[in-house]
């Protein structure tokens, strides 16, 4: 069903900020935009008489075709790589794609698949892939890199971040991987890994990685400008196996058993 269109009122006058508390009280209002001189009031109804008489009122005319504009109109799905791509739940999956498809709502974690640095990721754990049977995403934001092991058939995921809002996001998107509040200190010992941070918070990770990360299988790590790779890289001491830079960001690769 479309929406009805809000109601648009400018408000004038020393008691338009009275007016706009009265209104809360006495109408429906869906936002309020403060300017210099004047405000902008979007109700659902029409305007009630205002108690206020020395206020000017004008109404502003709505297209109704506007009522109907969510903002994401233009989402795309977004291919990381020619059998791999990442799409938001709104936007139907392209006729034909045979590939990995992640299917991750844009919300209040990092992760959409947008950013250089996950794309990086993605394309290295793509290119890395060994069936590990057990996994970590340290840093996981929207929990993007972990549904990748996921639809690659991942028994076992577990996933950290330090934000509350990427630890919800995350256990919203997979209810079934063990997902913490903290660094990578929280999580348990796994087969291969995944983190996609900046290089400072990599390298401060790192030992606590390095001490989970058992070596078996592939280790991936992303968000890197390209002067921290050779940092980061001396401290994981293995040969980097797959490399890709998306934009500004970097993502290398380590095979598992190579100590
Ligand atoms: C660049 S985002 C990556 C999100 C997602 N993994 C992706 O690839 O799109 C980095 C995430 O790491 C988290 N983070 C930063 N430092 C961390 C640390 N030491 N341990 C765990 N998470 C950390 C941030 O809160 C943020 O959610």
């Amino acid at each position: 069903m479309t929406p009805a269109a809000p109601r648009v009122y400018e408000l004038r006058g020393a008691d338009a900020a009275a007016a706009l508390d009265w209104l809360h009280v006495h109408a429906d209002v869906h936002g309020a935009l403060e300017g210099d001189d004047a405000l902008t009031v979007w109700l659902a109804t029409q305007l009630p008489p205002l108690p206020f008489p020395a206020v000017v009122v004008r109404e502003i005319a709505v297209d109704p075709q506007a009522a109907t504009i969510t903002g994401l109109e233009a989402d795309r799905p977004i291919l990381v790589a020619a059998d791999l791509l990442v799409r938001p739940p709104w936007v139907a999956r392209p006729a034909g794609f045979a590939g990995v498809e992640l299917v991750v709502p844009r919300g209040g974690a990092f992760g959409s698949g947008e950013h250089g640095s996950t794309q990086a990721a993605l394309r290295c754990l793509h290119a890395l892939w060994d069936a590990p049977p057990t996994f970590a995403d340290v840093g996981a934001g929207s929990g993007i890199l972990a549904l990748y092991a996921h639809a690659r058939g991942c028994p076992r995921i577990a996933a950290c971040d330090i934000e509350e809002s990427a630890v919800m996001a995350t256990r919203e998107l997979l209810p079934q991987a063990d997902v913490f509040l903290g660094g990578a200190e929280t999580l348990p010992a796994v087969h291969g890994m995944v983190a996609n941070m900046t290089g400072s918070e990599l390298r401060a990770a790192m030992p606590a990685m390095l001490a989970r990360w058992q070596r078996r299988h592939a280790l991936v790590l992303s968000g890197l400008r390209a002067h921290e790779v050779d940092a980061v890289g001396a401290m994981v001491g293995a040969p980097v196996a797959y490399r890709v830079t998306v934009g500004d960001f970097t993502s290398v690769g380590y095979r598992g058993g190579a100590r």
